[in-house]
C-alpha cells in the first residue's frame, strides 16, 4: 500500500455541519499526530467569505471538539476558502486555477482528495464537472470521498455510480460508512480471527442467534426533509447495519488485503435471503415514534417534527430477521433493530450461543446461555458471559462476566472514526469503505422491503418516545423462542 500523506484536500460543503463537527477536528488530530506530511485544504461552499472567516470557523470547530491547542494558528494557516457554484463550469475553472496554485505553493505533488460533504443531489454533477473542467487532471493520485446516502434505491445508486465512474475508477472512490471507522466495528474481525476459542464455534452448530441493536435517543432533529424520503431502513439498515452483519458473518479472508476482505463481505451480501412480497411482514417490523419522554423531558411525536408530513408513513424504527443462506449460517437468525427516540443511545452486538444439551445443576432452574457481547458505543469493549460455580457448599451455577473495556488510560486517545477514515484514504487503503458491489447488493435487499412498505400505510405512531420500539419487534423474536437481550442492562443484569 502506498503511504503518501501529502495531499490537497478539497472539501465541498465546507461550511456544513459534517465539516465542522467531524472533518476539521479529525484533520487536526492527524496533524497533531504528525500523520500529515505536506497538506492544504480548500474549503468550498456556495457563499462568499474571506479566508480569515473560514480559518476562524475551523479554529472554533477544533476548539469546540478538542479544547485549546498551541499550534492551532499554524494548523489553520493551511486552510483556504473558495466560493463556488456547483453547477457552473466557470466556477470550476477558477477552482482549478486556485488548486494548481496551492498545489505548487505547498509542493503537494499533484495529489488530490475531493471530499463531497454536501447534499446528495450534487454528488453526480460535481464528479462530472471535476473531470470535464480538468480538476482531476493531476500528476499525483486523485481520490473521491463520498458521504451517504449513495442513492435512494438500486436504480438511483446505479445512476450515481455511473456518473462518478466517468471521473474516478472504483479504486479511487471511497464511499463512507462511518460505522466502519468505529473502533469496535473494526475490532469484530480481530476478535473473530485472532482468537482460537471463537472461530471454531462461529457457525450454526453453536450459535443460536445474533442480535444487533443500534438505538438512538435523538429524534429526527432538523433533518426532517431528508429523513422523510429516507426512513430508518435506508438511513441505517442499508448501510451501517448490513455492514455489521457482513463483518460478523464473512468467512476468514485469505489475507487482510482490501480486495480479499471485500470479496468475503460481498459473498455474505450474495447469500442474504431476499425477503419480498408478503414475507416482508413476517421478517420485518417498522415503527414511528409517538410523543413520550427522554431523560425526563417530554418530546413530540415524529409527525410533529419540523418539515415532516402530519400523515407521514416514514418509519423511524426498523427491526428485522436476516437469514444468510450459506453453509455456515443456515438456520441462524441475525436480528437487527435500529430507531430514533428510543430508551438509550447504544450500539451492541450480542452473539448468543446454543444451550448446552442438559442442565446438570438442578438447583439452577435454567442456565444462562453463553453470550459474547460486543459493545460498540457509547462504551467500547467486549463481555463474555459464562456460568461458574456459586460460592458455597452447593454445586449451583451462576453467571459470571469477563469484560474487556476499551477505556482507561488510552481512552482519550482513541481516534475518532472520521480521523481513521481520512487517514485510510490518504494512505490509499479502501478496506473500510464500501465497494460498489456491497452498495448494489444491499440496495437490492432493501428495495424489496421498501416496495412493500410504500404500498401499505402503517398504523403510526406505534411506539412511545423513550421506549425500545413497537411490541411487534419483541414478537418477531418471541415467535422463534428468543427475546432481545436488553441493551441498557446488559452490563449489569443479564437474567430476565
Ligand atoms: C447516520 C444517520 O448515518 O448515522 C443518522 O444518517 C444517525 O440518522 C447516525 O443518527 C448514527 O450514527 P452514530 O455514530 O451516532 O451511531
Amino acid at each position: 500500500m502506498e503511504e503518501n500523506m501529502t495531499s490537497l484536500i478539497m472539501i465541498f460543503g465546507a461550511t456544513g455541519d459534517l465539516a465542522k463537527r467531524k472533518l476539521f477536528p479529525s484533520l487536526y488530530r492527524l496533524y497533531e499526530g504528525k500523520r500529515l506530511n505536506k497538506f492544504a485544504v480548500i474549503g468550498v461552499a456556495r457563499n462568499a467569505q474571506p479566508n480569515e472567516t473560514f480559518q476562524q470557523a475551523v479554529k472554533e470547530s477544533v476548539l469546540a471538539a478538542l479544547g485549546n491547542k498551541n499550534d492551532l494558528d499554524e494548523f489553520v494557516s493551511h486552510f483556504y476558502y473558495q466560493a463556488h457554484d456547483a453547477a457552473d463550469s466557470s466556477s470550476y475553472a477558477d477552482l482549478k486555477k486556485f488548486a494548481d496554485e496551492i498545489d505548487e505553493h505547498y509542493n503537494l505533488e499533484g495529489n488530490r482528495i475531493f471530499y463531497l460533504a454536501m447534499a446528495p443531489q450534487f454528488f453526480g454533477p460535481i464528479a462530472l464537472h471535476l473531470k470535464s473542467d480538468g480538476l482531476t487532471d493531476v500528476k499525483g493520485y486523485k481520490r473521491l470521498i463520498i458521504e451517504k446516502p449513495f442513492g435512494h434505491d438500486l436504480s438511483s445508486a446505479k445512476e450515481l455510480n455511473q456518473q462518478i465512474r466517468t471521473a474516478f475508477s472504483e479504486e479511487e472512490i471511497y464511499r463512507i460508512d462511518h460505522y466502519l471507522g468505529k473502533e469496535m466495528v473494526r475490532n469484530i474481525e480481530v476478535i473473530r480471527f485472532a482468537n482460537a476459542i471463537f472461530e471454531p464455534l462461529w457457525n450454526n452448530q453453536f450459535i443460536s442467534n445474533i442480535q444487533i441493536t443500534s438505538s438512538e435517543t435523538l429524534g429526527v432533529e432538523e433533518r426532517g426533509r431528508y429523513y422523510e424520503s429516507s426512513g430508518a431502513l435506508r438511513d441505517m439498515l442499508q448501510n451501517h447495519m448490513l455492514q455489521m452483519v457482513a463483518l460478523l458473518a464473512m468467512e476468514p479472508p485469505i489475507k487482510l488485503s482490501t480486495d480479499e476482505i471485500r470479496s468475503e463481505k460481498v459473498r455474505v451480501f450474495r447469500s442474504l435471503r431476499m425477503i419480498e412480497g408478503e414475507q416482508v411482514n413476517d421478517y420485518f417490523v417498522r415503527g414511528q415514534y409517538g410523543e413520550g419522554s427522554i431523560n425526563g423531558e417530554q418530546v413530540p411525536k415524529y409527525r410533529d417534527e419540523p418539515m415532516v408530513d402530519k400523515e407521514s408513513n416514514t418509519e423511524t424504527f426498523v427491526a428485522g430477521k436476516i437469514m444468510i443462506d450459506n453453509f455456515r449460517w443456515a438456520g441462524v437468525p441475525f436480528y437487527i433493530r435500529t430507531g430514533k427516540r428510543m430508551a438509550a443511545k447504544s450500539t451492541k452486538i450480542v452473539i448468543q450461543f446454543k444451550d448446552i444439551p442438559i442442565n446438570l445443576y438442578y438447583q439452577t432452574e435454567k442456565l444462562n446461555p453463553n453470550l459474547l457481547v460486543i459493545h460498540v458505543q457509547p462504551e467500547e469493549g467486549i463481555t463474555l458471559y459464562l456460568n461458574a460455580k456459586k460460592a458455597g457448599g452447593n454445586m449451583d451455577a451462576e453467571e459470571v462476566k469477563l469484560t474487556f473495556a476499551n477505556t482507561g488510560a488510552n481512552a482519550m486517545n482513541t481516534p475518532e472514526g472520521y480521523e481513521k477514515l481520512l487517514y485510510d484514504c490518504m494512505r490509499g487503503d479502501a478496506t473500510n469503505f464500501t465497494h460498489w458491489d456491497e452498495v448494489a447488493y444491499s440496495w437490492a435487499f432493501v428495495d424489496k422491503i421498501s416496495e412493500v412498505w410504500q404500498k401499505t400505510k402503517a398504523d403510526f405512531p406505534n411506539y412511545a418516545s423513550g421506549s425500545m420500539g413497537p411490541k411487534a419487534a419483541d414478537d418477531l423474536l418471541e415467535k422463534d423462542g428468543f427475546f432481545w437481550w436488553p441493551v441498557t442492562d446488559l452490563d449489569v443484569e443479564i437474567c430476565q
